[in-house]
């Protein structure tokens, strides 16, 4: 039997983050993973095999529809998909080894097998037991479940399944327009499948600034992805690998019925805590399964603590990493905190779509005065020379004081982008001390200098 002063369970971006921070302060700390691979949903079946597929899926695209315009001729490139899906393993295989790499130079030791905690200050790993001062649960998420549909992971898939599919499905139906329908439709669309999304509301991207999902649905819309919303899906049938999703429209009530090669259900995401024993422990949870813990990320049950997708908030890596890196700093004595009014969202399709603090909806809602400025892509000059002038970057500043207060991008690079406007809030900025800035020319940043310029007196290209 070893003995920690931490052992994190779970080696995801929440877990691993945090066991190295814990380590680098002195800490004995292990991480209990029962993967084959460190790095967790995100870097094996997730966030890590998606960009791949993305990447290699826009080159195709890039080749198909730019590269004659630039006076670039030559056979055109074919689709190997075993060769792109090796690419993406060999992908996932150096970011997870990568992380291993990390313990081994941090003394973190790896618990290897699915844990459990069979007392306070206990982890169970297969037959050993192993001590622990502080136990960390990071045990993330895993796809929910959609009533009337059976998931095989090979014709009615999650996005573990579609990040392996046999071959390109002719046609697909995605079922959800989130963040992974989005993604992996954008993926299958470009590598030449039919592509429906099937969404219960009435726009996609729920949450997401009003103004990026209308403009996003019409740009991927003319990328060829085909949207039924206002449609809730009620059952899958797969009969001869050919499946049938059945749906009502809410407008009327009738019910309608798609077919396809392939069916991805991304209704969203549940929290993952099975066999832990959490009930024996006498773990609490929310209403929605989450494990409820306080600001410093304790449960109910002393040394026992929970952050990721398994507790409250955005279920995104980055969120969990940061988590990590608080409680990794509050069990070491220090004061860790996370900023919850400053976690960016990002959705990597082509053009890149990227959000930061308050909606326009939202400060409505509130009856915050506040500006919006906005430009377009369409005049920066950088956009423009890489065929991306599609989109905009729109920030919102506080009307009285100038503060920022949020803002909206989609366009080349919104993902990075966004990062100036996290910084700036992270410093109280007002829009003025973005405009004020010196943005080198030309670059896609121009676009979120003009847009801080436009919460002001104006921008000089709109
Ligand atoms: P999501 O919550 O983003 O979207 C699910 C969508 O499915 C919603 O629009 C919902 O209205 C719709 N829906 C639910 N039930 C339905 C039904 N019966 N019929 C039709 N539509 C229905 O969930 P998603 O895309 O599965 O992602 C799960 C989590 O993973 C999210 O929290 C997301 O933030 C995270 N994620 C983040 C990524 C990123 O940051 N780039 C990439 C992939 C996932």
């Amino acid at each position: 039997m070893a003995s920690y002063d931490v052992i994190f369970i779970g080696g995801g971006p929440g877990g691993y983050v945090g066991a190295i921070r814990a380590a680098q302060l002195g800490l004995r700390v292990a991480c209990a993973e029962g993967r084959e691979t460190l790095g967790g949903t995100c870097l094996n079946v997730g966030c890590i095999p998606s960009k791949a597929l993305l990447h290699a899926s826009h080159m195709l695209h890039e080749a198909q529809e730019n590269f004659g315009k630039m006076g670039l001729s030559g056979a055109a490139p074919k689709v190997d998909w075993p060769k792109m899906l090796a690419y993406k393993d060999e992908v996932i295989g150096q970011n997870t080894k990568g992380i291993e790499f990390l313990f081994k130079k941090n003394r973190v030791d790896w618990l290897k097998g699915w844990a459990s905690i069979p007392e306070a200050g206990k982890v169970k790993v297969g037959d050993a037991i192993h001590e622990a001062k502080s136990i960390v649960i990071a045990t993330g998420s895993e796809a929910s479940a959609l009533p009337g549909v059976e998931i095989d992971e090979t014709t009615v898939v999650t996005s573990t399944g579609a990040l392996a599919l046999p071959k390109v499905p002719k046609s697909m139906v995605v079922i959800g327009a989130g963040v992974i329908g989005l993604e992996m439709g954008s993926v299958y669309r470009r590598l030449g499948a039919e592509v429906t999304v099937i969404e219960y509301l009435d726009h996609i991207t729920p949450g997401m600034d009003g103004e990026v999902q209308k403009t996003f649905q019409r740009l991927l819309a003319r990328q060829g992805l085909r949207f039924v919303l206002g449609a809730a899906v009620e059952g899958v049938e797969v009969a001869k690998g050919r499946a049938k999703v059945r749906y009502t429209l809410r407008k009327d009530g009738t019910g309608q019925t798609a077919e396809a090669d392939c069916v991805l259900v991304a209704t969203g995401r549940r929290p993952f805590h099975d066999g832990l024993g959490l009930e024996a422990l006498g773990v609490q949870l929310t209403q929605r399964g989450q494990i409820a813990v306080d600001r410093n990320y304790a449960t109910n049950v002393k040394g026992i603590y929970a952050i990721g997708d398994v507790i409250e908030g955005p279920m995104l890596a980055h969120k969990a990493m940061d988590e990590g890196h608080a409680v990794a700093e509050i069990l070491a004595g220090q004061a860790g905190q996370v900023n919850y009014g400053v976690i960016p969202s990002v959705i990597y399709t082509h053009p890149e779509v990227a959000a930061v603090g308050a909606t326009e909806e939202a400060l409505k809602a509130e009856g915050r005065a506040y500006r919006a400025g906005k430009v377009s892509f369409m005049a920066n000059g950088r956009a423009k020379s890489v065929f991306a002038g599609d989109g905009f970057v729109k920030i919102l500043a506080d009307a009285a004081t100038d503060r920022i207060l949020g803002a909206h991008l989609i366009g080349p690079a919104a993902g990075d982008l966004i990062h100036e406007i996290c910084v700036g809030m992270e410093f109280g900025a007002a829009a003025e001390d973005i405009a004020r800035t010196c943005h080198a020319h030309p670059t896609f940043s121009e676009a979120v200098r003009e847009a801080a310029l436009a919460c002001g007196d104006g921008a000089i290209h709109a």
